[in-house]
This record gives structure tokens, C-alpha cells and sequence, in this order.
């Protein structure tokens, strides 16, 4: 097999560290995993891993209490110093990551800890391959990593290689399975577990705990009861024997993910009960061992009618959650969607997030990139991130409010892990955000850049061509923040009408004279009220909502003229053809790095921007002419719209 493709730790990234004298004081499983990375190190670039005299790299682990807090200081010698194994470890990454500069005479301390504890990536892997979704549920990637034939591949090498990746980014924790929980693998919990532990296993040395998604109607499907009601006793033994049985198995096991009542999965409704009856039962079986419940938001009627226009899937997560605020265990954590509707390139952030003081939150967001070019769009998410947990929500930024941040995974077989090569830097800047939100997205492109690259003159036109892609991708797709417009089923590609009489609950109502979802409180379908001030207020007016999110708040006619001076329909036509120009552009810029990145790279993402202008310019071109069609409005600049 192939050795896995080294993405952000390749063996000239550690030059700095692996050509100088180091020493690595302290013990437990991750101290050894930091003197395993020194003495592949050292092996490779010439240096030593030292017991005694002087080093010119100490690291140290005082304990292992399990804290992620480190120091970094220059005395002579650069010092790491942290009270536990994982503070070590993400230490020796952050030194690793300066390269030469953590060297320098003149370098100042630094005292690093994550802004959270929470930073986790699902997987939403089937372990067999399913017949709509194949094996990786919005996968992008090639098959799943962790299984082959329905169950755990044999060979775990590519598995370890990520679990190192991951940890070097700081993410601490992994979901293991796909939350919408099939047949093969709710087994995991129960007569596969063994299967289970040898992941975890994996996952260990990197500092990473292993959770499992879980199906609500296990008791009944996997333990043959007649009922899954979560207030019956017989049920709630059923877990509580299940779960003890897991932690017997792998006594660090992160704990439950669970989809309940959505888009089809059981859940607590059948019984009468509500999610936070739900939730808490499995709380309860998990709290003894220290584990958690990752209960999800994500929940609304996906069997609504188009006709129906005061149904708002938009609100349903705030009015089926936001009541339950106080009524949920300690160790439950509510995992919400950044945004009300799923993962589209532009939402407003969930007003979830503000509405819920007395119970612990993560915010979801998406590495796989479903609806935003599938990873063969160049679309660098880590700015949309950056906006997100920044945004001040009720006086609090998000990134404040928030207790986890989690993501799915965007990883699979493919040689370069996550298909299209510039993909690796959303994984990247995952960690590197959820570890801490207030980083500088370009600080973190180029931290990525630095470590991937070793050409030093690859830098700039890396930056120039992914720096702003997620808002080149904005352009040419769904206009001001309407979302869908995809086809139905894959998501990818323009489909104007594709969801418009569907029942998912995803529309844009275009007509002739306007376009854009009434979501006011004076004549819509009132989720402005969800929002905190000022944001109910600012949403509530097309004068003062900001541009980007008009027609996700307003239906509004084709000649509404924007904050930005144009017209609603002038705008949709200036962005596409700017949005594709921009795209014909990146071509040009990545042309030439040929001979400065290595060969494999080039030719893919040379082949996969050839189909990111094809599918744009469709975008364009469908986007354009639906609304010429519908106003019979003219461009301004009278460019081709067919
Ligand atoms: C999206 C996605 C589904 C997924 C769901 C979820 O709707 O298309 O594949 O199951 O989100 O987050 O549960």
C-alpha cells in the first residue's frame, strides 16, 4: 500500500525541531508519542533526542492531570512545559509550527490553552457501503478509512496517520460512525464493539477520545424490547448495562451522538416524551463513566408542503429546543447547526446559540463540503468559520458561547485524504479554530501553506487563489444568501427550482416580480423573533439587513436597490459573471506553480479547477437566465445571458 500522503506533517516541516538536540522529560502514553515525533525527527534531519548534558529543545510534562494547557519560553534552550501529556503534545505541534522562529534569540513566551475542550470531528461513515450514499455519507473522499466489508479494516496504518494529523491540530475527540445509524454499525455498541476499541486504540495516542453514534431505538432493534420509551425502566437499564459495557471495553470512550427525531431517525416523540427526556436518559448511562451526549438541534418536519407558507423549517430547532433551556444533564451537550437550515454556503447564525444560557452548546459545522463544492471546488471554509464564531450574537460572540465546536469529517481513502489536495487546509483550520476562534484565518492559511509546502515561493499565489474562495463560491452559486438551488439528491451543481415544490423545506419563492423568503415578524413567518437585540430588529428590516442575508429574511422585488447601491437583479447578474471570472482566474494562478508543488498535486487540482469553471459557469448560466427569465429584466452591461 501506499504510504499515506503526509498533508500538513511532512518530514521537512520538522527540519527546525529534528536538527537540534532535544530532550523529552515526563511519562504516560502521550509523552511518548511527543518522543516517538522527536526521534523520527532527529533520525531524519540530523539531531539528537538527548538524556543528558544540553539540549537546544526542552520539552516537559510535569504530570499528567490531562490538562491541553503548554508554555513556550527561550532560555538559552527553547522550553515546552505543560501539566499533562496532551498539553505536550499540542506544545510540540505549536514549536513545530513556528520552525526556526520558536529558535530565536529575541523569542517572547507564550502561554497557550484551548478556548474550549470541546473540539471533535464526526464521521458520518457507514461500515457498509449504503445504497443512496454510498459508504461515507456526503464523502467526497473515496471510501471510508475506518471500514472495509462491513467492518474495521485490518490495517489501521492510514487511521493512525490521522489520528496524528488530527492531534497535531489540537481536535480531541472523534465520532466514529454516521448519525443517521444503519444496521452494520449500530452493532458497534453491542456485539461489534471489539471493533470499536481497536479505533480507539488508534485514536489514543494522539490524544483523541472515541464517541459513537447511536440509534434512539437501540433498546428495541439491538436489545429486543418492546419499547424504547425513554422513562421506561426496563429501557433505561438497557442502556445503562450497554454503556457499561462500552466503558469496560475503552474506559476513555467520549460517549454518545445522536440524531433523534429527524429526517426519519427515531426519537423521543413516538413515546410523547421530549428531546430533553431523551437526551438525559442516555446522560444518565454515560455520567457514572465521565462520558457525554452529543444530542443534535438538527430537527424539523422534513415531510412539509410547498403550498404551506407558515410552516418555517428555519425556526423549528429554536421552537422545539429553546423551551427545554435548564432541562438538560450536565453532561449533554447540544449540538446546533451554525446555521437554521444546513450547511449552505450563507446563513445567519442559528439563534439557537443565544437562546439557550442553561445548557451547554456545540456548534456544528461542516468540513465535508456538501453544499459548497463537494471538494472540487476550490472553497477555503475557514474565513466563513472565522465569521461565524466571531459574530456576536446577544452581546456574546458565538465562539464565547459556544462550549464545543465540532465538524464533519472530510476524509477518506483518497490519496490525498480529502480528494481535492487545497481540502487538507479546511481540516487544518478546523483544529486550528476550534482550538482557538479568535486565530486570523490568514494567519492559518499560512501556518498551512508553510508546514505543506517547502517551496517558499508557493506562498503567495497559494494565498491569492485560496484566500477569498469561499466568497468566490458565494458569488457564482445561490445569490444574497437564499440557499439550495442545488440538485436534489447529490447537492451538487446548479438546480434553481431543483427543492422549490419539494418537501424539504428549502425554498426561495421566486416569481416574476420578486424573490426571497419572508421570515419577518410583521408579515412573514416571524423567525426574526428568535434573534436577540439588535439582530431581531436589524433582520426585520430590508434596509437594515446586511446584503449578504436579504432574501434569506425578506421577499423582495427584482428592482429593491441594495445597501450596496445595485438592484437586487443587477447584483445576482454582477456576481455570477464576476464569480466565474474569478475562477478563470484561479486557473491562471495555479498554472503557475507547476515544478513548485509536487506533480500529483498539480495534475489534480489542475483537473479538478477545470471542473469548478465547467460548474460554475453552469451556475452562472442557469442563475442568470432563471432570472432574466422570471423579471425580463436586461443586464445593465448588456453581457450574454441566455
Ligand atoms: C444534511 C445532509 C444529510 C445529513 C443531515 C444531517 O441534510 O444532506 O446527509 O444526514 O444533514 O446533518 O443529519
Amino acid at each position: 500500500m501506499t504510504p499515506p500522503h503526509p498533508a500538513w506533517l511532512p518530514v521537512s516541516a520538522f527540519r527546525p525541531v529534528g536538527s537540534r538536540r532535544v530532550r523529552v522529560t515526563g511519562a504516560g502514553t502521550l509523552v511518548d508519542t511527543v518522543r516517538g515525533e522527536v526521534a523520527a525527527a532527529v533520525a531524519a534531519h540530523g539531531g539528537a533526542l538527548v538524556d543528558d548534558g544540553p539540549a537546544d529543545l526542552e520539552l516537559v510534562c510535569g504530570g499528567d492531570d490531562g490538562s491541553e494547557a503548554f508554555t513556550v519560553a527561550r532560555a538559552g534552550a527553547t522550553s515546552v512545559r505543560a501539566d499533562g501529556g496532551a498539553g505536550l503534545l499540542y506544545g510540540f505541534h505549536h514549536v513545530v509550527r513556528l520552525g526556526e522562529a520558536a529558535f530565536a534569540a529575541d523569542f517572547a513566551p507564550e502561554r497557550h490553552a484551548p478556548r474550549r475542550s470541546i473540539r471533535m470531528l464526526d464521521h458520518w461513515d457507514n461500515m457498509d457501503v449504503h445504497p443512496v450514499m454510498g459508504q461515507v455519507e456526503r464523502g467526497y473522499s473515496g471510501d471510508s478509512i475506518f471500514y472495509a466489508d462491513g467492518r474495521v479494516r485490518e490495517d489501521l496504518g492510514r487511521v493512525e496517520a490521522y489520528a496524528r494529523l488530527l492531534g497535531s491540530t489540537g481536535v480531541n475527540r472523534v465520532g466514529l460512525n454516521n448519525v443517521n445509524v444503519h444496521r452494520t454499525e449500530a452493532r458497534l455498541l453491542t456485539d461489534l464493539l471489539p471493533d470499536a476499541v481497536r479505533l480507539a486504540d488508534a485514536f489514543r495516542p494522539h490524544g483523541i477520545r472515541v464517541h459513537l453514534s447511536v440509534g434512539f431505538a437501540s433498546p428495541i432493534t439491538l436489545g429486543g424490547l418492546s419499547t424504547a420509551d425513554p422513562l421506561d425502566p426496563a429501557v433505561r437499564e438497557w442502556w445503562n448495562r450497554a454503556t457499561a459495557a462500552v466503558y469496560a471495553a475503552i474506559p476513555d470512550f467520549g460517549g454518545y451522538v445522536v440524531k433523534a427525531d429527524s429526517e426519519g431517525r427515531p426519537g423521543p416523540f413516538a413515546y410523547g416524551r421530549d428531546h430533553a427526556d431523551g437526551a438525559n436518559l442516555l446522560a444518565r448511562a454515560l455520567a457514572p463513566f465521565g462520558g457525554t451526549v452529543f444530542w443534535r438541534a438538527f430537527v424539523y418536519d422534513h415531510h412539509q408542503d410547498w403550498r404551506d407558507r407558515s410552516t418555517d423549517r428555519a425556526r423549528a430547532a429554536h421552537d422545539h429546543f429553546a423551551p427545554l433551556d435548564g432541562a438538560f444533564d450536565p453532561n449533554v451537550v447540544l449540538q446546533v447547526k451554525y446555521g437554521p437550515l444546513d450547511f449552505q454556503a450563507r446563513e445567519p447564525v442559528s439563534p439557537v446559540i443565544a437562546a439557550m444560557p442553561g445548557t451547554r452548546l456545540a456548534v456544528e459545522l461542516q468540513v465535508t463540503q456538501e453544499y459548497t463544492g463537494q471538494q472540487k471546488h476550490v472553497c477555503h471554509l475557514v474565513p466563513q468559520w472565522s465569521e461565524i464564531l466571531r459574530f456576536p450574537l446577544g452581546g456574546d460572540a458565538v465562539g464565547d458561547i459556544a462550549d464545543g465546536v465540532v465538524a464533519v469529517s472530510n476524509v477518506g481513502q483518497d490519496r490525498f485524504w480529502t480528494g481535492h489536495p487545497l481540502a487538507q487546509a479546511n481540516l487544518f483550520g478546523f483544529g486550528r479554530l476550534a482550538w482557538d476562534d479568535r486565530l486570523a484565518p490568514e494567519a492559518v492559511l499560512d501556518e498551512w501553506i508553510g508546514l505543506t509546502f517547502e517551496d517558499p515561493a508557493a506562498r503567495e499565489p497559494l494565498r491569492d487563489l485560496m484566500g477569498d474562495s469561499w466568497r468566490t463560491y458565494e458569488r457564482y452559486t445561490a445569490p444574497l444568501g437564499v440557499g439550495f438551488m442545488v440538485n436534489p439528491g447529490d447537492h451538487y451543481g446548479p438546480g434553481v427550482d431543483g427543492y422549490e415544490y419539494s418537501r424539504w423545506g428549502t425554498y426561495h419563492f421566486a416569481d416574476r416580480d420578486g424573490v426571497g423568503v419572508d421570515r419577518t415578524r410583521a408579515t412573514g413567518t416571524g423567525f426574526t423573533g428568535q434573534y436577540p437585540a439588535p439582530w431581531r430588529d436589524v433582520y426585520e428590516s430590508a434596509e437594515t439587513c446586511p446584503d449578504e442575508l436579504l432574501l434569506f429574511f425578506h421577499h423582495v422585488p427584482y428592482g429593491h436597490v441594495l445597501r450596496s447601491g445595485r438592484t437586487v437583479v443587477q447584483h445576482i447578474y454582477d456576481t455570477h459573471f464576476a464569480g466565474v471570472e474569478e475562477v478563470g482566474r484561479m486557473v491562471g494562478v495555479w498554472a503557475e506553480l507547476k515544478g513548485r508543488v509536487p506533480d500529483a498535486v498539480f495534475g489534480r487540482v489542475e483537473e479538478l479547477l477545470a471542473e469548478q469553471l465547467r460548474c460554475a459557469t453552469e451556475w452562472r448560466d442557469q442563475v442568470n437566465t432563471y432570472f432574466f427569465r422570471k423579471s425580463g429584466v436586461p443586464d445593465a452591461h448588456g453581457r450574454t445571458i441566455h
